[in-house]
């Protein structure tokens, strides 16, 4: 089973977009094994975009992403890479297909409300980098 990890990042946060983030990737059928509130320290934030050190716009990234807190939640399902993706929409927000979270909500790629993974092998990385094995739930959705 796939996972991938979401940050409903400072932006959505701050213009109390969380739930609604959340009820998309509910309503897609993802499902939630882990969610958390949190400040990211520069330390992380670092390692989670170490893929994009080195580009212009990543100190910014590190800034923004440490700015204010987010939640961050691993969904679990199949094909939950490229659901998720579907869902959140293009990372440049004006070319985001309406319907999208970021075609819905967003107009900057700097602030483009949340991330998603983009592979299977990235999924399971970043999840580990922000959750412990024990924060991770394996539950059943008829009980
Ligand atoms: P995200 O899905 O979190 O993955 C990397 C992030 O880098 C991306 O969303 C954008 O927020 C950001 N990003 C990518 N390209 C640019 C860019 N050209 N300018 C500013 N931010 C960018």
């Amino acid at each position: 089973m796939e996972r991938t990890l979401i940050i409903v990042k400072p932006d959505a946060v701050q213009r109390g977009l969380t739930g609604e983030v959340i009820k998309r990737f509910e309503q897609r059928g993802l499902k939630i094994v882990g969610m958390k509130f949190i400040h990211m320290t520069k330390d992380l934030a670092q390692k989670h975009y170490a893929v994009h050190e080195g580009k212009p716009f990543f100190e910014g990234l590190v800034t923004y992403i440490t700015s204010a807190p987010v939640v961050v939640m691993a969904l679990e399902g199949n094909n939950a890479i490229a659901a998720a993706r579907k869902t959140i929409g293009a990372t440049r927000p004006t070319e985001a297909e309406a319907g999208t979270i970021r075609g819905d909500y967003g107009m900057e790629i700097g602030r483009n409300l949340v991330h998603g993974s983009d592979s299977v092998e990235n999924g399971e990385l970043e999840v580990s980098n922000f959750f412990t094995e024990a924060e991770l739930f394996s539950w059943d959705r008829s009980t």
